[in-house]
């Protein structure tokens, strides 16, 4: 019995945790535990000695309980308070910066164009990107088998309807409904059947816009597109318009800017003339008031269309449109 105060004395008093001091407690008070063993052979022990032993054992008993008793609470302690040390708020520690989103690219560039017309008194309206064939070509002046046509690679749904190849169609959709004056703006997706390389996507984005009133010249389309560009691309940006072909225009004119890579000297991106055609634009065809029942005597206008990506690609100076749909994170968080 001596062995075993002993080395309960020792054992409990080393005792580093809550977990070991219940592993003692089993090893000497447990059912298979040295004075529990003690105790229960009590009976067996000659009469004589069994009751001077008897006390022996349970003072023992106590003792040992008495430390158990004195170490846990003591234990718990220290653990509840080394557990609090770990936990403590440190108030003066720089707050971590939520990642924020932002538009893409695309979109800001979108909404850009958007404000700067605007600005200027345009109207937004959106326009269905699954259209039929009357609205992508033949209300715009190109009647079945017109070659125009081939200029615009289109997916068909069926014969009569398919993915709008341009936002023009959306000239024809405002006209039907509303008389002049008109300063429309439609910006949205467009769909051509086109093989995917560096400059082509099949979907893509586009910013139609129209401006439709008595006396309306040539004049008024070139000092609304100028002044879009010197907002868009800077103020000294050089520009000019050259003759073009569109079957809703007459006459129709292609807007160039001088090259903002070469500065106009010449490079692989405007293919050494020193000029990059931004967009398309020219006085409504007359032929395309007719079937909306604008008096083409009376009321005149001009239109434009322009690709979002290839603005947003001259403005930042990237060479691959494919960059703008592969949603690559460190591409997107330059914007
Ligand atoms: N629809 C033309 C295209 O997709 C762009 C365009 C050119 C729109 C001239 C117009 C315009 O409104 O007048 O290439």
């Amino acid at each position: 019995m001596a062995d075993i105060r002993r080395d309960a004395r020792s054992r409990l008093a080393e005792a580093s945790s809550v977990e070991e001091l219940d592993s003692l407690r089993a090893k000497y008070l447990g059912r298979k535990g040295s004075i529990t063993k003690i105790m229960r052979e009590l009976p067996r022990v000659p009469q004589d000695d069994r009751s001077s032993l008897g006390i022996l054992a349970n003072e023992l008993k106590q003792e040992v309980m008495g430390i158990l008793a004195r170490r846990r609470s003591l234990l718990a302690k220290a653990e509840v308070l080394q557990r609090q040390a770990g936990e403590r708020i440190d108030v003066t520690m720089p707050g971590r910066r939520p990642q924020l989103g932002r538009r893409h690219p695309i979109t800001q560039v979108l909404q850009e164009i958007v404000e700067v017309f605007v600005g200027m008194g345009f109207s937004v309206v959106e326009g269905p990107e699954v259209e039929t064939d009357y609205y992508n070509f033949e209300a715009l002046n190109m009647p079945p088998d017109h070659p125009a046509r081939g200029m615009l690679d289109t997916f068909y749904v069926s014969d009569d309807v398919l993915l709008r190849s341009h936002t023009s169609p959306v000239q024809i959709r405002v006209m039907e409904k509303a008389p002049p004056p008109l300063r429309i703006i439609s910006p949205g997706k467009v769909y051509r059947y086109e093989a995917i390389d560096a400059s082509h996507v099949p979907m893509f984005h586009q910013v139609e816009g129209f401006m439709v009133d008595e006396h309306i010249t040539f004049g008024d389309l070139k000092g609304v597109l100028e002044d879009f560009i010197r907002q868009i691309f800077g103020k000294g940006t050089p520009l000019r318009f050259r003759p073009s072909f569109f079957p809703y225009t007459e006459p129709s004119a292609e807007v160039e800017i001088g090259c903002l890579i070469c500065e106009g000297k010449g490079c692989s991106v405007c293919k050494g003339s020193g000029w990059l055609e931004i967009l398309g634009s020219g006085m409504i065809d007359p032929s395309v008031f007719c079937p909306v029942n604008y008096d083409p005597e009376r009321f005149t206008g001009f239109a434009f269309g322009m690709g979002v990506e290839r603005i947003a690609m001259l403005k930042y100076g990237i060479d691959d449109i494919r960059l703008f749909f592969e949603n690559d994170l460190e591409f997107l968080r330059q914007f």
